[in-house]
């Protein structure tokens, strides 16, 4: 496909003010959030890149729809709405609505692990592996090794690697093995897509070994944009169809709604089995709601709805992967070790490249996003060390081969000329990294450390 410009498929109509800080206010700001940004609060931060999740912009079609809300607490017209665009659009035939991704994370975890299981996926993501491991189930990477390297070029990262998944099925065999859970774009790969050659080898192996297929859809429509993109059969086809493709390959899904599909709050677990889905209703009114609005408000599944329909358009998905090649060129046109290719949702930023001075147990990544709120206001996130936490049996640290920064681009929300203060912060960062010190732990909690542990600097 011919290289154009990425310009934005539409135009603003109300806007949030921002609010300038100082380095003295930041440096304090800091220091009181323990240098971890999510414990900052958001007056205090300028352009907010810590995460794509429930900040993008929603349309004005979306938010016509929030006063198209049915609240009945049973059978809300909303959810027929939201459940046939999701049979429409994503194939699935049942859907049980979920407060957000990690609802439905929890419900199926719940229904299909039993203790001892082994879960095999495309790298792990932190609340998954967590629900899976408190269902009894152990996590198993088996993501192809590319997908642990920062400068390896592969356009498929996020590809599984069958050898390693046969050789957890001669060790543990099939019936200890539930399910195989199968995330698009990678999250924590960088935002690497799955190719659908891979997806469709994918799909003969789990027919062969009876596993059921489940798919992290909550960036699908990035990695089929990446599939049109890449994939020389899939150049000529819509990313709206290749979606489509992508989850009728797979038997079951859990969704983050607040990514790809724009909503604030939200979230799915949906399937094509009917045993499985009464098993789900069964659940989902004990942890989120009644099954035909779980954990969400009617006004919430139908501007889900529409925001479905709006993540799939080709010219909406050209912007938004546009923007984030756009910061991803500027930062490598500067030198700056990013993770390549440039990823779906996010720019990744190599801390252990910008400070090999710190080495890994003292939270290189960490350390890294802090100096660059300092710097600028710019808030990003770690996703190193820090997020994968530590073993449950042996009580050590995961130390992944990945020591990153995410600089995450909501949708519809930053400018370019954000971008470009952005790729300036970092830049300036990197020319005094000599500077940023390493960090250790004052306040380190037992689960998903990421979100509220508390730091303080090394020497
Ligand atoms: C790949 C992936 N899976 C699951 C989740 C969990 O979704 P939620 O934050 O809505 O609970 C996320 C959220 O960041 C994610 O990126």
């Amino acid at each position: 496909m011919e290289k154009r410009s990425w310009a934005e498929p539409y135009k603003i109509k109300m806007v949030e003010l921002l609010k300038m800080t100082t380095r003295e206010e930041r440096e304090k700001a800091i220091i009181e959030a323990g240098f971890n940004t999510f414990l900052l609060k958001s007056d205090d931060v300028y352009i907010d890149l810590l995460t794509d999740s429930g900040c993008g912009a929603m349309s004005d079609q979306q938010w016509s729809a929030i006063m198209l809300g049915d609240e009945s607490y049973a059978g809300s017209r909303n959810f027929y709405h939201l459940r046939d665009t999701i049979e429409e659009y994503y194939s699935y035939k049942y859907t049980v609505p979920t407060h957000q991704g990690r609802g439905a994370e929890n419900i199926l975890s719940q229904i299909m692990i039993k203790p001892g299981d082994f879960v095999p996926g495309n790298m792990y993501f932190t609340t998954t592996r967590l629900h899976q491991e408190l269902a009894g189930g152990t996590f198993v990477d088996v993501i192809i090794d590319e997908a642990h390297q920062v400068d390896s070029h592969h356009p498929f990262k996020g590809n599984v690697d069958f050898s390693k998944l046969n050789k957890l099925l001669e060790e543990v065999g099939a019936e200890n093995i539930p399910y195989i859970c199968i995330a698009t774009c990678v999250n924590m790969a960088g935002g690497q897509p799955i190719s659908m050659d891979n997806l469709k080898q994918l799909r003969v192996w789990c027919d062969q070994h009876k596993i059921v297929l489940v798919h992290d859809m909550t960036r699908v429509a990035e990695n089929a944009f990446f599939i049109q993109q890449r994939e020389a059969a899939y150049a000529a086809k819509s990313v709206k169809e290749i979606v489509y493709e992508i989850c009728a390959l797979t038997d079951v899904a859990t969704m983050s709604s607040k990514k790809d599909a724009m909503v604030n709050i939200g979230g799915f677990l949906a399937m094509n089995d009917d045993k499985l889905y009464e098993k789900a209703c069964g659940l989902v009114v004990v942890y989120e709601g009644l099954h035909t609005y779980g954990g969400m408000a009617g006004r919430d599944m139908e501007a889900l709805a529409v925001g479905i329909k709006e993540s799939v358009q080709d010219e909406h998905m050209h912007a938004r992967i546009g923007q984030i090649e756009y910061l991803g060129e500027k930062l490598m046109a500067a030198g700056v070790p990013i993770v390549q290719p440039i990823g779906g949702h996010a720019v990744f930023l190599d801390a252990r490249k910008l400070l090999p001075h710190i080495p890994q147990e003292q939270y290189p990544a960490q350390a890294l996003s802090a100096a660059l709120y300092v710097e600028s206001g710019v808030r990003s996130m770690e996703r190193g060390i820090v997020s994968a936490g530590r073993n449950k049996e042996t009580g050590k640290n995961h130390a992944p081969a990945l020591e990153l920064v995410r600089l995450t681009i909501p949708r519809r929300v930053y400018t370019q000329a954000h971008m470009d203060v952005t790729a300036e912060s970092v830049i300036r960062v990197m020319e005094n990294a000599d500077k940023v010190k390493g960090l250790r732990f004052t306040y380190e909690p037992e689960v998903l450390r990421f979100f509220m542990g508390r730091f303080e600097e090394v020497g």
